[in-house]
């Protein structure tokens, strides 16, 4: 079966250099938005049995109608394996219906990625209340890996006495794994989100003077779950707080807000692409490609 990746636009780079590491071929797709932001997909002229998608799905509705436009296209010029490596995938944080009449869209989505491919590879997703990927997009192979021992071996590399701690309950899956494999001490603070911008944060009760922190999460979106919880920990004595996160959603003005909440330090995995990248997934992906040759 003849294999290429196409990568969307903003992930062409990532996408060669996986290629290149699977001696296969990497091709570019192109889009192009009309003034009312339709989208023209324009898929390379060379045409393969199995074409592997390169698209972390952040700021995710235009891109999804692309996916859907490209991944139909596919299908009627013949293409007989498609698959997905989406770092970042869209649409998981809504499990449940919170009030009448709400859609449960990871479900609605999750059914209509299935519905357009075969396999799935995917780092961290945000899931909550539903413990496995394969729950919500059926008859779909999902891969599912981690960037956990990616952060762990970042936080190693700094060489310091660091104590990390996550921002919310949600966030012990990823602190714990990386306090555990980097050998730090850690901490999670608890979290009331009472609106997209307004969250209260609770930090555990140890002492924090003197302490150089990392805040570990998988997702930073506004901003504001670690700028507050930075502003609690420096005025209880900690002396450097930094944080690290799998997935720099980083929304307009997050990063002034993190600038304001004096952190020091703004580090990322380039799931999603954003200047604070420094920590490079390419090779965990490019293993769990190879497992789909
Ligand atoms: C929530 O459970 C996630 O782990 C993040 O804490 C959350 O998405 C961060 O959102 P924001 O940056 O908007 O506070």
């Amino acid at each position: 079966m003849q294999t290429a990746i196409y990568t969307f636009p903003g992930y062409h780079e990532e996408g060669e250099e996986i290629a290149e590491t699977l001696k296969i071929s990497a091709h570019e797709i192109k889009v192009h938005h009309f003034p009312d932001k339709e989208s023209r997909v324009t898929l390379p002229e060379k045409k393969y049995d199995h074409v592997i998608l390169f698209l972390s799905l952040d700021y995710p509705n235009n891109k999804l109608v692309e996916l859907f436009l490209t991944c139909k296209s596919l299908r009627q010029q013949g293409t007989q394996r498609i698959s997905l490596v989406a770092p970042y995938l869209c649409y998981m944080r809504q499990d449940k219906s919170f009030q009448p009449g709400e859609v449960i869209s990871q479900q609605v989505i999750g059914q209509w990625l299935s519905d357009l491919l075969d396999d799935i590879i995917t780092v961290d997703p945000h899931l909550h209340r539903i413990q496995s990927l394969d729950a919500v997009i059926p008859e779909t192979n999902t891969i599912v890996v981690s960037a956990t021992p990616l952060l762990a071996e970042f936080v190693k590399s700094l060489n310091k006495t660091v104590h990390l701690i996550g921002p919310d309950e949600e966030s012990l899956q990823w602190v714990k794994s990386v306090a555990q494999i980097s050998d730090s001490p850690y901490s999670v603070a608890k979290k009331e989100r009472l609106s997209d911008t307004h969250v209260e944060i609770q930090l555990p009760e140890i002492d924090y003077n003197n302490q150089h922190v990392i805040l570990i999460d998988d997702v930073i979106s506004t901003g504001h779950t670690v700028s507050q919880t930075a502003d609690k920990l420096y005025s209880e004595g900690a002396k450097q707080v930094d944080v690290i996160t799998t997935h720099a959603l980083f929304s307009k003005d997050a990063i002034a807000l993190l600038n304001n909440a004096k952190i020091k330090n703004i580090w990322s995995s380039n799931s999603i692409s954003h200047p604070s990248n420094l920590i490079s997934l390419n090779d965990l992906l490019a293993q769990q490609i190879r497992s789909l040759l």
